[in-house]
Parts: structure tokens; C-alpha cells; sequence
């Protein structure tokens, strides 16, 4: 299996403070990479460094074979890399079809084909019916001409995940997903993300609901105060007492309780 995403000591400086110190991480092809750890511990922070939201003051992030350190978040995104966030206000308005047709990556753009009326229906067409399709993964098939501001938490999270999907991303990650949403809506989130591994995608998921998003996990990294302090299986960090304690110290709740 290949590695897909590597951040080789990775550091991150806010004016004194280290929000991430010499992290090192790799997202192997085709799994879901879990990454945790108690609020303010860095993995929003070391997410946007791997995205190009943030340049790190150290390291080098690379993907799929090429080094992305401090590209810009669009170039990222268009190596596959796609960092997903809230649906931004301006597509609220908009369908839940059109939110993932607006996604898609020239739609109907290519200006020989725009001179032959009839390649350019073909090609919407298409996309259409890759959009329903997608949406048909993500369970929102019914959905497809609501407003997206009519859908819940959860739902929306699920259209995000979608608009990744069919920006034709390798690898989407997610900072939080299952945040705010209840735990079955979570349950359900999760179980979309893991059946979409089966598409051959790769996602690289933040969470601080460990014991919701455990069970969905192939490998997991967990961080405290800017540092990796445990990295493996879910069950041998979950495990894991250095883990454990940062999380009872923190005063979060036990890894294993709702
Ligand atoms: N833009 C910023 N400027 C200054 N400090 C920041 C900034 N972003 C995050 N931090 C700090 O970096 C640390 C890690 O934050 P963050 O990465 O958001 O943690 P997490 O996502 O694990 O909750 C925190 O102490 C936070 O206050
Ligand atoms: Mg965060």
C-alpha cells in the first residue's frame, strides 16, 4: 500500500507558541487515518498545514510523491488533496445537486466542446448522473433538489463529503466531521466514509469523538501539546496509557463512554 500523504517533522509556530513540534505522519492509500487528541492539541493546526491553509515553519509535507510544502490550498486541491469544510454561505442557497455539480472540475467548461451544443448536453448529462450517483453514496439521494440550507448537521457534513467526491479527490480530509451531530447521525456519517473507501479514496479524518470514530479507523495518531505521543492500531492507542491519561487529564471523558 502506498503512502499517500507524509508529513516529515511538520512544526508550526504562532508567535512563540508551537502548536504542532516536529510531527510526523503517514496516510497510507486507501485507509481511514484517524488523528486525535483534547481540544488545543494541534490537529486543526497540523490539518492546515497539510492542506496549505497554513505554511509550516518546519518540515515538508508530500503527496502522493510530490512535495506540497507551502503550496496554496487550490493547488492541493488540484493534485486530489481536498480539504473539506462547513458549506459556505453563498451554496446554502443552492441545491444539494448543484452543490456537488459545482464541485466537479470543468463542468461543461472545455471551450471547443462549448461550440458543439450536443457534446456539451452529453457532458452535463453525465455529470448529472455521476452527481446522483454520488449522492446515492452519501445517502442523500432523496434530497437532490433541496435547498442545501434545509439539510441538518450531519447531512451537511455527508454533502461536504460528496463535493469532495466529485472534485475527483484521491484523499479528503475531515476535521471533525461527526462533530455537533448525535451519535447515530455520527454512526451513520462514518459507516458513508468507510463504504467510500470501496470508491478507492483515502480520508485523513480529525476527531475528538474517539470512541464513536474508533471502530472506523485502520490506523490512528494521537496528539497532545503539539507532539505525536502515540501512533498505531485504534485498539493499541486507544490503549495506550500515555493516551489515556492525556485525555482523563484533560478531563474529556474516558475514551470508551458517550
Ligand atoms: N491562528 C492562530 N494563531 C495563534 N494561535 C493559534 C492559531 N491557531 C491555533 N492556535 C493555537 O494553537 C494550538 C492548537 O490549536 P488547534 O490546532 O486548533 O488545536 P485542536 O484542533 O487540536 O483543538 C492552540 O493552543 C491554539 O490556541
Ligand atoms: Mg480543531
Amino acid at each position: 500500500m502506498s503512502e499517500l500523504l507524509i508529513a516529515k517533522n511538520v512544526t508550526k509556530a504562532f508567535e512563540g507558541l508551537v502548536a504542532v513540534n516536529k510531527a510526523n505522519i503517514v496516510v497510507k492509500e486507501n485507509t481511514f487515518t484517524m488523528l486525535i487528541g483534547p481540544n488545543g492539541s494541534g490537529k486543526t493546526t497540523l490539518i492546515n498545514c497539510c492542506t496549505g491553509i497554513l505554511k509550516p515553519t518546519a518540515g515538508n509535507v508530500y503527496f502522493n510523491g510530490t512535495d506540497i510544502t507551502g503550496w496554496k490550498p487550490h493547488q492541493i486541491y488540484g493534485v486530489g488533496f481536498v480539504r473539506s469544510f462547513q458549506i459556505p454561505l453563498p451554496f446554502v442557497g443552492l441545491t444539494v445537486l448543484d452543490n456537488v455539480l459545482g464541485a466537479m472540475r470543468n463542468p461543461g467548461e472545455m471551450p471547443f466542446k462549448a461550440t458543439s451544443k450536443r457534446a456539451w448536453i452529453e457532458e452535463e448529462e453525465k455529470n448529472m448522473e455521476r452527481a446522483m450517483e454520488i449522492l446515492a453514496k452519501v445517502g442523500l439521494s432523496e434530497r437532490w433538489d433541496m435547498p442545501s440550507s434545509s439539510l441538518g448537521a450531519a447531512q451537511l457534513k455527508l454533502l461536504e463529503v460528496a463535493k469532495g467526491l466529485s472534485s475527483g479527490a484521491k484523499m479528503i480530509a475531515l476535521d471533525e466531521p461527526i462533530g455537533g451531530v448525535d451519535p447515530a447521525s455520527a454512526h451513520e456519517i462514518l459507516s458513508h466514509v468507510a463504504e467510500l473507501k470501496k470508491e478507492g479514496l483515502t480520508f485523513f479524518v480529525v476527531e475528538h469523538r474517539i470512541d464513536i470514530a474508533a471502530p472506523f479507523a485502520d490506523y490512528v495518531y494521537a496528539m497532545d501539546l503539539g507532539t505525536i505521543i502515540s501512533e498505531g492500531t485504534p485498539d493499541k492507542v486507544l490503549n495506550d496509557p500515555k493516551v489515556i491519561e492525556v485525555y482523563l487529564g484533560k478531563g474529556v471523558g474516558s475514551t470508551c463512554s458517550e
